[in-house]
């Protein structure tokens, strides 16, 4: 119903209803035809579809130029993340007491943003003597494995899997000094264990080493949703503190579900006095800031009698003469974890073993983190510098030719483990059962299929097959969307399996039908697995540490399509869900996949549905083609991703409303030839440019070719001018595309009912020339035009006159035109 012009304003969250109020009503009475719009910070963002480049897709593919050698990241001038890039770099062997490490995972820091801006330029140079923009390097930590050690070196082995605090982490092989490297956690992850060096490392030293945090302390932790942030947080719930956080609202509900009670927003000073009320005007024993400006005085101002301030800034932060004279009871302790290690030879040592004690206890995690591969690195350091990120926003690096012997089998950056067990919902179906496969070739030995129904038998055979080909295959019946079933299916997972490392959210049902034809019912029916599934799925698998939560979501989503309202609906809320999730920085990706060859949703698809999509510009996804996609999906970091083979100047010379959809706009450019779409559209001039008794013959040809193209029929001959449409299987969702191609290529806005009103083509000419058309194709006077009128009205024995009087359609409601319309079409079989 394109001329109900709906419209999606997304407005921004932080503002108040007055700031919002003026640019909406800018939106509503905007003449664009933006239907996807967002107001973030004062700006207007809309919906574009933009192609993803297949090198960009693969994380784990070869850097293009570079493939197999060692890189490392440059960057060739300050001032713009634009000029960094990476470059073959030189090896160099451990001497003495240093170790070679080939570097897996790096976590990124907010001081490599300010160092690619140049905003450290100054420092570095009068600290570090760094006044050439090619001394600097970038990445102040890693995680990989040991690839050689120099001749003093007992404690480390090739192949041991480490985690280092460097100056050059962004590199494949890093030789740093043994002191500065720890050791990576058994059961973690590479990309799992980058979260951890320098979050932690400064945490525990800020508030373990210098602040001395106890029980019962009160600790203020500034943007406590940040990498920094959350490792304080944990470190200060697990000393029995009770912690005040700060961060953005967006990322309060992150920090709720991390257990924080007394959470405040970061962006302005309210903090400040919400602290003393809280407190009952006792203040914190405790700051620990990252933030400065006005929220450094605020936070000494809640800071109680003889309080520890952690300072772990390093722009505009007090020096210690002015804490002298400000705060002379206080503790001040401005640290910069580097310079300390430098300083204190053991001291990496000594947090390697808390950090590894508390992490087998149980009592620490890995923090929240969104991935990005190398060949993503500028995306990587933008999304820091947008302040986006939660938690750790971490670099894989690409594989050198050159690999060590890695303890483990060496398993990153790919997404598939065998030592992890996988989830396929609605696994039992056509889908379901080809990702199973696919992750069954790619490595995977514990896969776990759910459905509602016991698998038929052909089912079972390809799950046999699975089996011969080494994996075990677990099928756990239930309703994804009952709570109760989906939390049983996850405690038999973790019970008797593997942990869960990956989730494919395939379950999924149709029931399609024009929008208001649609019962309620029918809509709870679709929406099910999709919405409430998802949440369950989400929520019940939020506390593990999934490599990749994957919903199988659907183009009409993306791009909607007839008789899938409550579908793509459904569809819609997967898609959001993985935002969202991405902005937790949790894994989530949701796939609009056009229709697939070859059984399963689209086998349920009626011929003439099928023959709609041969005829549209899109071709079915072959299976291996969709498990090309996945695979090269999974490792990268987009949230939402849509799949469809097409030929897009086709696609919009058969669907030309396609056009006016802002989405597609980027791709309208991909038409064909300007002649044939100006034939089409500029229909009118040609009407106009014909003799007046020739235009209603060329009207009855152009409209009878189109209902030929809409009802999929070669000859456009064989529809009668009195004979009943929906006899020749014209179907309610036909008659929507066949409103919206006259409407596109007549250049005029046509009745939904249009079809309903004017059933037969002879008709439906006649009101088209008659009514609508702003040409004239008759010279007749106006009141023989009305005596013919009558005549033709009279003249139709093909139909039921009582039935096809359109007058009767105008004292009815639309919705009562509809439900005859059902009636009718039920009682064709249609
Ligand atoms: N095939 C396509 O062309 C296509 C295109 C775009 C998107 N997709 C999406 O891809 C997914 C898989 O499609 P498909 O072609 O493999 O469909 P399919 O063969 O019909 O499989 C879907 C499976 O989901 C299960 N299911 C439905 N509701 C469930 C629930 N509440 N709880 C648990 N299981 C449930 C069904 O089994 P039970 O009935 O036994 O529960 C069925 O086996 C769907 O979500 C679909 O929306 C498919």
């Amino acid at each position: 119903h394109p001329e109900l012009k709906c419209c999606q304003v997304d407005l921004d969250p932080k503002s108040n209803v007055a700031e919002i109020i003026p640019g909406l009503v800018d939106e509503l009475f905007s003449n664009n035809n933006e239907n996807q719009v967002a107001i973030r910070d004062g700006s207007r963002y809309v919906a574009r579809l933009v192609r993803q480049q297949k090198q960009k897709l693969s994380a784990d593919q070869k850097l293009p130029i570079l493939e197999n050698q060692p890189v490392e990241l440059k960057l060739s001038e300050y001032g713009l993340i634009e000029n960094l890039d990476w470059k073959v770099m030189q090896r160099r062997p451990p001497q003495g007491n240093e170790v070679e490490i080939q570097v897996k995972a790096v976590g990124l820091n907010f001081r490599d943003v300010l160092n690619s801006l140049g905003l450290l330029k100054e420092y570095y140079a009068e600290v570090l003597g760094i006044t050439n923009v090619s001394q600097l390097t970038l990445g102040f930590e890693c995680v990989g494995v040991i690839a050689s050690v120099g001749e003093n070196v007992s404690q480390w082995q090739v192949g041991d899997e480490v985690m280092a605090l460097v100056y050059n982490g962004f590199s494949s092989f890093v030789t740093t000094p043994a002191t500065s490297v720890l050791a990576k956690p058994k059961d973690m992850s590479f990309t799992e264990a980058a979260t951890l060096p320098l979050t932690f490392a400064t945490a525990c030293y800020g508030l373990q080493h210098l602040a001395k945090i106890k029980p019962g302390d009160r600790v203020l932790i500034h943007s406590a949703a940040g990498g920094v942030g959350q490792a304080a947080v944990q470190i200060a719930l697990q000393a029995g503190a009770e912690v005040f956080a700060t961060a953005s609202p967006p990322k309060w509900e992150f920090l709720k579900s991390a257990g924080v009670k007394n959470i405040m927003n970061s962006r302005n000073l309210d903090f400040a006095d919400e602290i003393m009320k809280l407190t009952s005007g006792k203040g914190v024993d405790i700051v620990f800031n990252s933030l400065n400006g006005e929220h450094i005085d605020k936070s000494f101002d809640v800071l109680a009698t003889e309080g520890r301030f952690v300072e772990i800034g390093k722009i505009g932060i007090w020096d210690r003469q002015k804490v002298m004279q400000k705060r002379p009871d206080a503790n001040y302790f401005p640290f910069d974890i580097g310079e300390e290690i430098q300083q204190q030879p053991d001291l990496v040592g000594q947090i390697s073993d808390e950090l590894n004690r508390q992490y087998e206890e149980g009592k620490l995690k890995e923090l929240s983190y969104k991935v990005f591969p190398s060949t993503e690195i500028k995306d990587a350091f933008r999304y820091m510098q947008q302040g986006k990120h939660i938690g750790k926003v971490v670099i894989t690096m690409p594989e050198t030719g050159d690999e060590p012997k890695s303890s483990e089998t060496g398993d990153e950056p790919k997404s598939i483990k065998p030592e992890a067990s996988y989830l396929i919902t609605g696994g039992l179906g056509n889908l379901g059962l080809e990702v199973a496969q696919w992750m069954v070739k790619g490595g995977a030995k514990h896969i776990v299929l759910t459905g509602r129904r016991n698998p038929n038998e052909t089912v079972q055979k390809i799950i046999e097959e699975i089996e011969e080909a080494g994996a075990s295959v677990t099928v756990l019946l239930g309703d994804i969307s009952s709570q109760e079933s989906l939390s049983k299916i996850l405690e038999e997972i973790s019970a008797s399996l593997p942990p869960l490392k990956g989730v494919i959210h395939a379950a999924g049902v149709l029931e399609d039908g024009l929008l208001r034809n649609l019962s309620w019912q029918q809509f709870t029916k679709v929406m099910s697995p999709k919405v409430t599934g998802t949440w369950y799925l989400h929520e019940m698998t939020k506390d593990l540490s999934l490599d990749f939560f994957v919903c199988f979501s659907s183009m009409a989503a993306m791009i909607g399509n007839g008789g899938q309202g409550n579908y793509a609906a459904a569809n819609a809320f997967m898609d959001a869900l993985a935002h969202y999730r991405r902005g937790l920085g949790m894994s989530g990706l949701s796939i609009n996949w056009s229709t697939w060859a070859g059984g399963g949703m689209a086998a349920s698809l009626d011929s003439s549905q099928q023959k709609q999509l041969e005829k549209s510009g899109l071709t079915a996804i072959k299976p291996e083609q969709g498990m090309q996609a996945l695979e090269l999906l999974l490792p990268g970091s987009s949230s939402q991703v849509g799949v469809l083979p097409v030929n897009w100047s086709e696609f919009f010379r058969q669907t030309p409303t396609a056009e006016k959809i802002p989405l597609l706009s980027g791709f309208v450019s991909s038409k064909p030839a300007a002649s044939t779409i100006q034939k089409k559209s500029s229909f009118i001039e040609e009407l106009e440019a014909k003799a007046i008794s020739e235009r209603m013959e060329l009207l009855t040809t152009h409209i009878r070719s189109m209902l030929a193209k809409t009802l999929g029929l070669e000859d456009a001959q064989k529809i009668g001018m009195r004979e009943p449409l929906f006899d020749l299987g014209l179907d309610s969702l036909m008659a929507v595309e066949l409103k919206n191609r006259l409407e596109s290529s007549l250049n005029v806005t046509l009745s939904s009912t249009l079809l309903f009103d004017y059933p037969v083509l002879e008709k439906l000419v006649k009101h088209l020339a008659d009514d609508v058309i702003p040409v004239k194709f008759s010279e007749e006077t106006d009141e023989k035009d009305e005596t013919e009128n009558v005549e033709w009205e009279t003249d139709d024995s093909s139909t039921d006159d009582s039935e096809d009087d359109p007058t009767r359609y105008q004292e009815m409601s639309e919705d009562d035109v509809m439900d005859l319309l059902a009636k009718k079409l039920e009682s064709l079989g249609g």
